[in-house]
């Protein structure tokens, strides 16, 4: 199963108002990094830094952490609410501890790994600085920079059946159990640290 049936069940719960924020300030103690953090019912969270002079007039990094139980086959992040045109981060769990992958289906997403990714009995926790996750060209062909001075709808989709081919980016999913959406405050995700973030936490 592919990207198609991924985006059927995203864009079921599409376009309903916005809420309040689903994220809170959250301390990660591996980096010192202060994210805006959302934990889905599932037990799923999704993190996120900014720079403090982020908004959408410019594209700009972030930081993202993500953190998954080992027993999922797969978990993703949409960044533009759906499954489609914009960029999406996938971390493989680890059923057996053995590596992760972040697959690249929109070329122009760079990941650079960060401290703060580990594995433990329990949990996958991944921590990168990403280029190109909160902007993209949509469906029109037109550049598109999410607010960093606003909050935005993100979607997830997970599945406890791991994919087929991890070595291959471009494999085809299992079965998606799982979707749902989530309000991101990333106006109080800015902070003028994430310089220094980046540094300290870039590895030698
Ligand atoms: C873990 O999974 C990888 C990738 O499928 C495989 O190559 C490796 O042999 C597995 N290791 C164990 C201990 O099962
Ligand atoms: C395993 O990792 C998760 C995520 O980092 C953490 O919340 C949890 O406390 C860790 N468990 C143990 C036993 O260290």
């Amino acid at each position: 199963m592919k990207w198609s049936a991924v985006t059927a069940g995203v864009i079921g719960l599409a376009g309903s108002a916005l809420a309040q924020l689903d994220t809170s300030p959250f301390v990660d103690a591996d980096t010192g990094i202060t994210f805006q953090s959302y934990t889905s019912t599932d037990g799923i969270t999704y993190r996120l830094a900014l720079p403090a002079e982020a908004t959408g007039d410019a594209a700009y990094d972030v930081i993202l952490q993500v953190v998954v139980p080992v027993e999922l086959g797969w978990a993703g992040w949409a960044w533009g609410g759906a499954m489609t045109y914009n960029p999406l981060t996938i971390n493989f769990g680890l059923t057996n501890y053995s590596g992760y992958y972040v697959p690249g289906p929109y070329e122009d997403a760079k990941y650079t790994v960060l401290k703060g990714t580990s594995v433990n009995e329990t949990h996958f926790k991944f921590t990168a600085l990403c280029t190109g996750c909160a902007s993209w060209t949509d469906f029109d062909g037109n550049p598109y920079i999410l607010n960093g001075a606003g909050d935005t709808n993100f979607a997830y989709a997970y599945s406890a059946t791991p994919v087929e081919e991890p070595a291959n980016p471009e494999t085809g999913f299992s079965i998606h159990d799982t979707v749902g959406r989530w309000i991101h405050d990333l106006g109080n995700a800015r902070s003028d640290k994430f310089k220094e973030w980046v540094t300290t936490n870039t590895p030698a």
